[in-house]
């Protein structure tokens, strides 16, 4: 390294040497963060919500067994703990086949969800009718119901996390939603016999039994989180009658002396059955409905999912070609990323059916394996929802959420600048993510790495006026995973400027073994009588500073000076990289030097 240097003191020598720290600084290498590659899918989002299935009795085979303990970590019976399934005559309980699911689950580890108390279908007549078929009076059927619940719920306490206390309450309706009670399914034999002696100048209804089952529920399992589950969730109607009965059912439990613990909801949960196709419902209405449930005070689950390929009482498919499973893979995609991101609000995600033949949908092959068990394209979609998308040629939803503002809307040619970049997506924290600036897809500016969605962009000289953009790059691994930009104007410097400066060099391509010299012309126009520092250093592959030299001079108004830097370099060139930077010292022992020329580049 050699130096020409007429006045130099210790002070700014101090300066400069953190001049060539804060350079150094700049060309520093971003980290890249590993991506996570394990094929269970419980593991994938176990950081999120559970993720289950259902089962049979018949399934308890060392096949299923795997299958679970690689990709499941809870289990819903399919039919065992129906009520049809547990009592076929009032008194008459029969646990069994339920305990042999139960006994199953716990041997492997595996949480249980109990499916379920009070429905209008599979239940034994005894609970609301008479043996003629004539309804049971409202008191009867109510005393039926507590009696069957004490004794369902009160066996398997502690043995299942939750109960889908009511299933499939509403009927048909349409918005607006005035009573709730006014669309629920009113030909429910349980409906039928709450309405047989309903008091309704006192208010009573049919729907009643529905406040019934929570609380008898409550009582005998307290331990357990209490859910209100239905399908066609997604329905506007629906939607909105669903919430208004949990926020309605829940205030009445405020003021029930039942009630031994005001803090906790009756009604903690909906279940979200998913019974979905690919053609419906848009993937926006089951955000909706997450939404307003969320709204309505309850956490969720996504209790029955499955995504038909086609439309319901659409065309069969009982195998799927490579497109149609694409197609298909896609929708789960679109949902599963969309889970992830109310993920603090979902407790549970289960399929119904742990592959294409063991479905009730059979015909429309909706889950994420096929019929030999084989992963399917939905299997991919939903380990790595946004990386399936960009292989598949689209936008992620973290590119949607993805919003950058800055802290300036211009910045002035031949200045410095310190622009403060936010970016906001809703899981930014797995990605790396970049800013800089830019003008016709042409980097001006190195890539500044965003901690907790911010960065500082310093952009030492900004280059000449025109229309820019702030460009803001998120990758997982080295993949582009989303980009998103805003627009930046540099205006014209219109104050005189204090200098003009040229820089020659050579030679002009590194060359290994030999002596590299800048000679950087500097004219002061105006100004104080300080030193001007020229700074060159080579830069190695790797954007290490492995070599500098600086010099600084004072110039006089009218003064013209010449500094010359440079130093040998090194046999082994490859890559590297020569910059030579040009700062005004007025600041020097602040070390906030003012840049004078564009950061010359030389490869
Ligand atoms: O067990 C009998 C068997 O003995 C008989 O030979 C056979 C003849 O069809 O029927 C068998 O019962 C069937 C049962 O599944 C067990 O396979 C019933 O007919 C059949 O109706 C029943 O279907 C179940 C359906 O609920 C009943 O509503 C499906 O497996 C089950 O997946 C489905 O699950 C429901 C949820 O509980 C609530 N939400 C909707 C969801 C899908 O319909």
């Amino acid at each position: 390294m050699f130096m020409e240097n007429k006045k130099f003191n210790s002070k700014r020598s101090v300066s400069l040497l953190m001049t060539v720290v804060i350079i150094f600084g700049m060309f520093f290498a971003v980290p890249v963060l590993a991506a996570d590659s394990n094929p269970s899918l419980a593991d994938i989002y176990k950081d999120s919500f559970l993720l289950g299935n259902i089962i049979s009795p018949n399934q308890l085979d060392a096949e299923t067994t795997n299958m679970f303990n690689q990709h499941y970590n809870v289990v819903t019976a399919e039919n065992h703990m129906k009520p049809n399934m547990i009592s076929n005559a009032k008194g008459v309980y029969n646990f069994s086949s339920a305990d042999a699911i139960i006994n199953w689950a716990q041997n492997n580890g595996i949480k249980v969800h109990g499916h379920t108390l009070v429905w209008h279908s599979q239940s034994p007549n005894w609970l609301y009718r008479n043996q003629d078929n004539t309804p049971l009076t409202r008191s009867e059927a109510r005393q039926n119901m507590q009696e069957y619940i004490n004794r369902v719920a009160g066996y398997f306490a502690g043995k299942v996390i939750s109960w889908d206390v009511v299933n499939e309450a509403f009927e048909g309706g349409s918005l607006p939603v005035t009573d709730w009670k006014t669309v629920t399914r009113s030909n429910s034999p349980w409906y039928i016999a709450y309405a047989n002696g309903a008091d309704t100048s006192k208010g009573e209804s049919g729907a009643d039994y529905i406040y019934d089952a929570f609380v008898f529920a409550r009582q005998a399992d307290p331990n357990a989180i209490l859910e209100y589950n239905d399908f066609n969730e997604t329905d506007a109607w629906k939607r909105e009658a669903m919430a208004m009965m949990v926020e309605d059912l829940n205030e009445k439990w405020l003021n029930d002396p039942r009630n031994t613990d005001p803090g906790r909801k009756l009604i903690e949960r909906i279940g979200m059955q998913s019974h979905h196709y690919t053609q419906y419902p848009p993937v926006s209405w089951v955000e909706a409905s997450i939404q307003r449930f969320i709204e309505a005070g309850v956490t969720i689950s996504v209790s029955e999912l499955d995504v038909g390929y086609g439309r319901h009482n659409g065309p069969t498919n009982r195998t799927l070609t490579y497109e149609q499973q694409v197609e298909q893979a896609i929708y789960y995609a679109r949902l599963f990323e969309m889970y992830k991101a109310y993920d603090a609000h979902i407790e549970r995600v289960t399929l119904w059916g742990q592959n294409d033949a063991r479905s009730w949908r059979a015909d429309y092959s909706p889950l994420l394996f096929d019929r030999e068990f084989a992963e399917k394209e939905a299997y991919y979609a939903v380990l790595d929802p946004s990386g399936y998308l960009m292989k598949n040629g689209l936008t992620p939803r973290s590119l949607y959420d993805l919003t950058i503002s800055t802290d300036t809307d211009t910045i002035v040619a031949g200045l410095p600048a310190n622009i403060i970049v936010n970016a906001n997506a809703a899981d930014i924290g797995d990605y790396k993510v970049v800013a800089y600036l830019d003008k016709d897809g042409k980097k001006y500016s190195d890539e500044f790495q965003l901690v907790n969605g911010t960065t500082r962009l310093t952009i030492p000289n900004a280059p000449e006026a025109g229309q820019y953009r702030i460009v803001v790059n998120a990758y997982t691994g080295s993949t582009l995973f989303a980009s998103k930009a805003i627009p930046l104007t540099i205006t014209e410097d219109s104050s005189e400027k204090d200098y003009t400066i040229t820089t020659t060099y050579q030679p002009s391509v590194l060359t290994a073994d030999k002596m590299f010299t800048a000679q950087v012309n500097v004219t002061r126009h105006k100004g104080e009588d300080v030193p001007v520092l020229v700074i060159v250093a080579l830069f190695d592959r790797d954007e290490r500073m492995i070599n500098v030299s600086y010099i600084s001079k004072d110039i006089e108004v009218g003064d013209t000076e010449r500094l010359n830097a440079g130093f040998m370099l090194p046999v082994d060139i490859e890559g590297h990289k020569v910059r030579i930077f040009v700062w005004d010292g007025i600041d020097l022992e602040n070390s906030d030097m003012r840049p004078l020329s564009d950061v010359v580049t030389v490869q």
